[in-house]
Order: C-alpha cells, then sequence, then structure tokens
C-alpha cells in the first residue's frame, strides 16, 4: 500500500519561527517524514498580504526555509519547496472561488479579526479576503489525506472542505478527497509569553528559536509565572503557569522539571532560577538546530538547489490534478 500523502505550509511573515510553530506544527510535520509522503512549502505568495517589501520577503524566505532545514525536515524524505515556484497554486485558485460564496468568506476569523481592529474593509486588502481560497488551493492540489497545522488553522481546513465537497457535488465527481485537520490537543495552540493569547509574532509574546541567546534570555525572563506569589517562598501554582508549561515541553530533564514543580509549589524556589533553568533547557534542546542552521546558511546554493529539486516534484503532481479539474470544468477539451 502506498504511503499516505500530507500537505502543510508556513507563510513567511516573520523572519524567523517560535517555539509555538516548533511544537504547534514544525514537530509532527517533521515526525511525519518518515510514516508519510509529505509535501511541505513556504507559502510565499500568502506573505504579500502583510509583506509588501522586497527584500524583507526575499530575507523571510530564505530564513524561514534555514529554519525549517535546520530543524529536521529532510529533503531526502519530504517534497519541500516555494509555492511561487508551483504556478498550479494560483492557478487552481482561480477556479475554486468559484465554489464558495461571499458570505462564507466573510465569516473566516482573520477577515473579521483584521475588521475588528481597523474597522474598516477599506483597509483590508483582496489578497487576505482570499487568502483561505489560495490556502485551499495549496491544499486540494496535492489531495493529501491529512494536513498538520496548529488549532489556529482550522477554520481553513474546514473551508477548504467545504469548497472541495462542493466541487465534487458540481460536477459530480471525486476529484477532491476531503483533507483532515491534523491538529494536536495537548500542543495545537501554545499560549504566548504573555500567559493569554496564542504565541505569535504580531503580538510580541513569543519565544523564539535561532535569535541571539541574549534574546531569548529576555524572552523567557520575561514570561508569565504565577501573579498571585510575591516572594519565591510563597507557594506557587504550576497549573497554568506558562513557564513550566515550557518546561513540560522543552526541558528533555524530567527528573529536574519534577523537583521544580514540587519547590515551586513548596515556596523553595525563585521564579529566576525556574527561568534559568528552563533557558539552559532551551539552548540544550535547539543547539543541533542551531549548528545546522549556521552551516546552511553558508551555502545559499544548497538551500536554493533543494528549492528547485522539491519545486519540480511538487510541479509534476499538482499540475496532474490542474489538468484533472481543467477536465471537469470544461476548459480543457476544446
Ligand atoms: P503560519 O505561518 O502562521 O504558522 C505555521 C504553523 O504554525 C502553527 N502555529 C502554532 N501552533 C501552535 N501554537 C501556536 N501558538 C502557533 N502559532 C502558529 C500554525 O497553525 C501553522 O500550522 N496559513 C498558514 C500557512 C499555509 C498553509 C497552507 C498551511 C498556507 N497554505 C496549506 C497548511 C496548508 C499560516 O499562515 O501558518
Amino acid at each position: 500500500m502506498s504511503k499516505q500523502r500530507i500537505l502543510s505550509g508556513i507563510t513567511p511573515s516573520g523572519n524567523s519561527l517560535h517555539i509555538g510553530n516548533y511544537f504547534g506544527a514544525v514537530q509532527p510535520q517533521i515526525q511525519l517524514q518518515h510514516s508519510a509522503q509529505t509535501y511541505y512549502f513556504v507559502a510565499d505568495l500568502h506573505a504579500l498580504t502583510t509583506i509588501q517589501n522586497r527584500e524583507v520577503l526575499e530575507k523571510n524566505i530564505f530564513e524561514v526555509v534555514l529554519d525549517y532545514l535546520a530543524l529536521g525536515l529532510d529533503p531526502e524524505q519530504c517534497v519541500l519547496f516555494r509555492q511561487s515556484d508551483v504556478p498550479a497554486h494560483s492557478q487552481l485558485a482561480v477556479v475554486l472561488g468559484n465554489y464558495i460564496s461571499f458570505g462564507q468568506m466573510q465569516r473566516m476569523h482573520a477577515f473579521k479579526d483584521k475588521l475588528q481592529k481597523d474597522t474598516t474593509v477599506e483597509s483590508i486588502n483582496m489578497g487576505l479576503f482570499n487568502y483561505p481560497i489560495l490556502m485551499a488551493a495549496d491544499i486540494l492540489l496535492y489531495k493529501p489525506y491529512g494536513v498538520p497545522v496548529g488549532e489556529d488553522q482550522r477554520q481553513h481546513i474546514e473551508l477548504t472542505r467545504d469548497i472541495a465537497e462542493n466541487f465534487n457535488r458540481t460536477y459530480n465527481t471525486d476529484v477532491f478527497p476531503l483533507p483532515e485537520p491534523l491538529i494536536s490537543q495537548e500542543v495545537g495552540k501554545i499560549i504566548g509569553t504573555d500567559g493569554q493569547r496564542k504565541m505569535s509574532k504580531s503580538l510580541g509574546n513569543i519565544i523564539g528559536i535561532f535569535e541571539d541567546e541574549a534574546v531569548i534570555r529576555k524572552q523567557i525572563m520575561g514570561a508569565y509565572t504565577d501573579p498571585n506569589r510575591k516572594r519565591a517562598t510563597d507557594p506557587g501554582s504550576v497549573e497554568g503557569n506558562t513557564v513550566f508549561l515550557y518546561h513540560d515541553l522543552i526541558n528533555d530533564n524530567v527528573d529536574e522539571v519534577a523537583e521544580l514543580k514540587a519547590r515551586y509549589q513548596a515556596g523553595t524556589v525563585g521564579d529566576v532560577e525556574v527561568k534559568e533553568k528552563l533557558f539552559t533547557a532551551h539552548q540544550r534542546m535547539f543547539a543541533p538546530a542551531r549548528q545546522r542552521r549556521a552551516e546552511l546558511a553558508q551555502d545559499p546554493e544548497r538551500v536554493k538547489e533543494i528549492l528547485r529539486e522539491g519545486a519540480q516534484k511538487a510541479q509534476a503532481f499538482a499540475q496532474q490534478t490542474l489538468e484533472e479539474v481543467y477536465t471537469v470544468i470544461g476548459v480543457k477539451g476544446v
């Protein structure tokens, strides 16, 4: 039996990934490389909704590819490519817009959130409004069984399923299998250092992976702990305490974590020591990736070559689906 196909992507809207991206999406994606046929891509055209500066976009794309490779995506095991290198993504998006209503698009969270912040539709570009349609094209082109992502992408996958169903029903076909959202209960939504909202670059509540050590240390030191604890000698709460949440994710020394939790609850350890240990665990966990990233950064030609090869493989698959769709809708046979 052939391996199940999996697809996922990352938007290069920031210049590097944070631990929310890593635990929520990238780590599961890396694990799937071995058991599934995997397609992973950098969604550069999606980034245009916010990044409209050539130098910044070019840099972000390169940085995110470096992050992805350094963290463990293996071009021998997966197809790694750039969205804009495979024109079928844009071509299918033009088609798919016809199988979803304007009303349903208006209910998408990203659009609604933006509208709430900026209060006027005049300030929202159509790229942002159409974003979920391009994302549906990204997914459906590869007919994947599942899409490993964080919780914030669930609505997009649901919309993709709606579009696929609508399309299949309209033409009485089964061209598009319905993709499953592969979202972890435990790590699908990593909370930011403010202890409240999803970790997100735009909210400034992240812990990075590849930033300078001084930056990471500062991010960790600024993390929310137990607000009711005034002194290190007060018994503290471990539940809902972001620093312990991060310890559980990052610190491979489980005995140390158990001991810190017990001391915290007993009021025999201060926040600073708990955070120092978290910083050390972060260094330990990501040191090999940082090393690999530094080496890869010296070899941009190799990175380009990986993307070129990935694009060729992705295009071969995507083009087949596009032709199938063109035939079904009636623009191919004439
Ligand atoms: P993006 O680039 O915002 O995020 C990349 C991945 O990281 C996950 N993520 C998180 N997971 C857990 N906790 C968090 N705090 C957290 N923050 C981010 C995201 O859910 C995502 O899986 N629209 C997508 C990119 C995309 C895509 C696609 C994904 C474009 N086309 C097709 C899958 C399939 C995005 O902007 O993700």
